[in-house]
């Protein structure tokens, strides 16, 4: 590829992920957007998938029981002559801190929010994640064929929760079974929920913002309603502005219905307006940014799913690429071991099965079977200088386990295992200051479970994991620490670097601990 071409290639790039609280229909939006890219062909290919019953190959047991697989982990197709690579943030159980890293190898962020519950723990969870990036969130209310909060509610809640400014796109005229359709102020039009008496879908607006044509609707008091609020956010609410949303701190908003397929390609066609490109990657010294155009490759890991097939032991490595072209079969180099790696075996991601991923470029996802020579966070490049990016960022645990070997005359195997379990990522592991125990942190049950089927399968070892629940840890400054103040209620321990932290039984118990040791700063990570 010359280097003209590798610009244009990357220019085309679009890839992000869809963050929300489960059930509020990431699934069926995300069908949508393969319905409109030509990959399925009909939809509940990916619902089935979802719930299982879909193309069962090897997976892990794991995996076969919860009907997560590779392939949809990242979803490639063209649309409107962009390559939008679609990543999976698992929700549910199988929310983990992959999910979380998932979110460190996209560049721009679609939040998805049942309309009828406004913002839900866990999108507030990661809506955290692509503000501390500062990538740009684009937001789709959902399920506006039922009945809903108010939407003026939902986009003060924006602001309110998450500090983000929302600017609606359109506004729902009605909703529930009164759903008429969306005043659409930045495509001057009404779309409507369904086509009117003449067959039309859309009803142009004029210069001063009323219907262009004459139409029923004109005097509907839920579309004069629509109409009013959105005179009203014109004067009152927030001006649009793009560098606002390159930056993460405005969100354009559109309402709409994933279930009904209303309002879902205007958001899509509206969000390829604005969605960014592959964007620069700094360099851990932070003297260099590498350009996605340099053609020299490069790219890090951010996730590494475990035995897709108990027999061979393999992983597949998920890598980001941030620079250059990737070519079946070339040689880069590991920046953590300085070895070379020959990148032959490579999967390929749900694409457009007439082109096949041979070449991906920055912004794409390559998955590379692995044998274990990949941890979380490495780098892989070509050329010279040797690239080292910044370090991915850990993510506060909040449940807990105390793990030990089944098997005592193990002790070894169980200690390689744990070593390079958690190395790699797959787990977070802290000792108990006074007894010395091994406590595993996680964000998500599936990275326990994970754990437990790794250990057995690959190091032989066999674990009892006893679970200590629910835990805020927060970090302590060193200097600051005394053992004594640890209670049955703050129990103390280390991370994998030495650093003391509490794990308080909850919010209660370290309100009562700062109350108490009111100059001791207690810190939490992500
Ligand atoms: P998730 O991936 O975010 O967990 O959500 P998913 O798309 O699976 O949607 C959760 C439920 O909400 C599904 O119903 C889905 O049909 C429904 N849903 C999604 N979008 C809309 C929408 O725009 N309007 C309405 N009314 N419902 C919507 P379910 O009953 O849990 O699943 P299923 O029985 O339909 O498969």
């Amino acid at each position: 590829m010359s280097d003209n071409q590798l610009a244009a290639a990357v220019d085309k790039r679009r890839t992000f992920a869809i963050i929300s609280h489960p059930d509020a229909g990431k699934t069926t939006i995300t069908e949508q957007l393969l319905l409109f890219g030509g990959v399925v062909r009909e939809a509940g290919t990916v619902k089935a998938r979802k719930s299982g019953n879909f193309a069962k190959s090897d997976w892990m047991e794991i995996e076969q029981k919860r009907g997560i697989s590779v392939t949809s982990s990242v979803m490639q197709f063209d649309y409107q002559g962009k390559r939008i690579n679609i990543l999976d943030t698992p929700g549910h159980e199988d929310f983990s801190e992959d999910t979380y890293r998932t979110l460190m190898a996209v560049d721009s962020a679609v939040m998805v929010i049942d309309s009828a519950k406004g913002i839900e723990p866990q999108t507030k969870k990661l809506f955290q994640i692509c503000k501390m990036r500062g990538i740009p969130i684009f937001t789709f209310m959902n399920k506006l064929d039922r009945d809903g909060r108010e939407p003026l509610d939902l986009i003060a809640e924006l602001e309110d929760v998450l500090g983000i400014e929302g600017y609606p796109m359109n506004w729902p005229i009605g909703m529930g079974k009164e759903l008429k359709g969306l005043y659409d102020r930045y495509h001057h039009r009404v779309a409507l929920y369904r086509k009117d008496a003449e067959g039309r879908q859309y009803l142009p607006l004029n210069d001063d913002g009323d219907l262009a044509v004459a139409s029923d609707l004109a005097d509907d008091g839920l579309y004069t309603e629509a109409r009013d609020s959105m005179e009203m956010i014109e004067e009152a609410g927030n001006p649009f502005d793009a560098d606002k949303i390159a930056s993460g701190d405005q969100t354009p908003v559109f309402f709409g219905s994933a279930l009904a397929n209303f309002g879902v390609q205007t958001f899509l066609e509206t969000y390829l307006e604005y969605a960014p490109k592959p964007a620069e990657h700094k360099t851990a010294d932070g003297d260099r940014e590498i350009q996605p155009t340099d053609p020299e490759f490069s790219g890090f890991v951010f996730k590494i799913q475990a035995n897709m097939n108990p027999n061979h032991r393999d992983r597949i490595a998920f890598v980001r690429i941030c620079s250059g072209e990737f070519d079946r079969g070339m040689d880069v180099i590991q920046e953590r071991t300085g070895k070379k790696l020959r990148l032959s075996n490579v999967t390929e991601f749900m694409a457009d099965t007439r082109e096949n991923v041979e070449t991906a470029v920055a912004g794409d996802i390559i998955g590379l079977y692995d044998t274990g020579n990949f941890q979380i966070g490495d780098a892989i490049y070509t050329g010279k200088p040797a690239v080292k990016f910044e370090k991915l960022p850990q993510f506060t645990p909040e449940l807990f386990v105390r793990v030990s070997a089944k098997n005592v005359m193990k002790q070894k195997s169980f200690h390689k295992g744990i070593n390079q379990l958690v190395q790699e990522g797959a787990v977070q592991l802290y000792t108990a200051y006074t007894t010395g125990d091994y406590i595993l942190g996680a964000v998500g049950q599936l990275q326990f479970e994970v754990f437990q089927f790794r250990m057995q399968n690959e190091y032989n070892s066999e674990v009892i994991m006893e679970p200590m629940g629910k835990k805020t840890a927060r970090w302590i400054n060193p200097d600051q620490l005394d053992e004594r103040m640890s209670s049955s209620r703050n129990l103390l321990v280390k991370d994998s670097q030495g650093n003391p932290l509490f794990l308080f039984e909850n919010r209660f118990a370290e309100r009562w601990f700062q109350d108490k040791y009111p100059d001791v700063e207690l810190t939490a990570k992500l």
